[in-house]
This record gives C-alpha cells, structure tokens and sequence, in this order.
C-alpha cells in the first residue's frame, strides 16, 4: 500500500484565500501537467489540452466576468444563503500564481471512439480524470488548485479564443499557498457539510435505508470483513 497517496489524496484542498503568489517553478508546472497527461480516457482520445493563462489582463477580465456570475447565482438565493453565501470566496483567479484552464474536444480520436458511442459524456470523464491528476499532483508538490466555475463557456471561449466546437472544463487557480485546510471551506462556512462513507455506499443494488450498513444477510461476514462494510 502506497500510504504517501492516501496522504495526499486526503491532504487535497479547494483553495481560494491561501494562495502566496509566490513562482511555480517550471520543473513543478512540467510535472504537474505531465501528470494530468497521463490520465486514463476513453478510447486513448486524451481529448484534454491545457491553457496556461498567466497575462494579468486576461486574468482581471476573467475575474471581473466571475464576480458578475457570482452575484447572478446570488439573486437565486433565499436570505439566510444570501448571508452564509456572502462569507464564502469562490475564486483566487488573481491572487494565484497563475491559471491553468483545461478543455475538451469532442473531435478528438474521432469520429469512432472506442468506448463512447453509448455514452457521449465518457470524454468529459476523460477530461475530469485529467484534472484530478493534476490537482493530486500539485498537492504532492505543496502547491495549492482551486477550480472556478463561476463562468459561461461563450465567455471564455472568446477570452482565451477557443475554437469550437472545445469546451473549457475547468479554470484552475495554482500556486504556492500558506497551508490547505483540515475541511473543505464550504464545510467551514457552513454552507454544506460532506456526506459519511457508509451513506454513499450500496450494495448489491441501490438502497434508501440500508446505504453501506452491512446487510442483514452479511453482518457476521461484513463484521469480520470490514473492508467490506463500506464503513469508513
Ligand atoms: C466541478 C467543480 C467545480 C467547482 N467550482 C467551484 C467554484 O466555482 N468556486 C469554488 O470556490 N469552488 C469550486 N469547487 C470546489 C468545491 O466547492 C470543493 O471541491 C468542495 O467544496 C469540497 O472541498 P475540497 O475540494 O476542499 O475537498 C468546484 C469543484 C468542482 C469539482
């Protein structure tokens, strides 16, 4: 068992006020995107590309466009949201040291991807597999991710003159940070807490009642078994 990543899986944070500014050095940037590149997808279409996004001017007219979009989701909240909301920071977009924005092209490994003519959205999976990578990396590297989608895809396509028919994914803040959080800052804000282990786990077929608890049949197997309980 490899526990360094269970650490880092564990140690993973969506950060939004603890970026320094500080430099990504290269060789920490290289490995990072290199990781993201070797993610799983399907049919091998590796339908990801990266836009590394450091021109304070493309980062102040992002910016500017998430606060709008923030006070958009705002105006859709009861007041008691409105208030919590307020307190919560969704972005670090200039803050961070720099912005990696990941895409997907659909036409990528076309037109017969292997694996996804029955499931259209298989190559977006790709994408966010890609993603993960890159975040579990830049944990590991003391570097900080914090994914902003506060955004409308025409919005950034012309931003960052994306061709159609690519899709933006995700607009990732990165850089050096202070320290990552012990819980995720919607939990500490209040907002939402997470879900235990056992209540997203089921057997055999989906349940209601009995998520994850061992089923009555197997409780003196699951009790001797606890890595088959679902129960963290
Ligand atoms: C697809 C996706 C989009 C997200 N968009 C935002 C966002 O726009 N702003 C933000 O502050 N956090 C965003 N997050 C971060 C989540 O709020 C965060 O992952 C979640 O609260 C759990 O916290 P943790 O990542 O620190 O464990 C996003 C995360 C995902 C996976």
């Amino acid at each position: 068992m490899d526990s360094q990543l269970y650490d880092v899986i564990h140690r993973r944070r969506d950060v939004r006020a603890q970026f320094t500014g500080e430099p990504v050095p290269d060789e920490a940037l290289h490995r990072i995107l290199s990781a993201a590149h070797a993610a799983p997808s399907v049919g091998l279409s590796q339908p990801w590309d990266f836009i590394v996004v450091r021109d304070p001017a493309v980062r102040a007219a992002f910016h500017g466009h998430v606060q709008h979009e923030r006070a958009v989701f705002a105006a859709t909240l009861d007041a008691s949201a409105v208030r919590r909301f307020a307190r919560i920071k969704i972005e670090g977009v200039l803050e961070s040291t720099l912005s990696i924005v990941v895409t997907y092209d659909p036409d990528r490994g076309g037109p017969t991807v292997l694996g996804r003519h029955a499931i259209a959205d298989a190559g977006l999976y790709s994408v966010c597999l890609a993603i993960q990578n890159l975040w579990l990396a830049a944990t590991a590297e003391n570097l900080g991710v914090g994914w902003v989608s506060f955004y409308r895809e025409p919005f950034l396509n012309d931003l960052l003159a994306i061709p159609a028919p690519i899709r933006p994914v995700a607009w990732l803040c990165v850089g050096p940070v202070t320290h990552l959080e012990t819980a995720p800052d919607l939990e500490r804000n209040g907002w939402r807490d997470r879900r235990p282990l056992w209540a997203a786990v089921h057997h055999d077929r989906w349940s209601s009642g009995l998520h994850g608890r061992p089923h009555p049949d197997r409780a003196e197997r699951s009790s001797t078994h606890p890595d088959r309980t679902g129960m963290s």
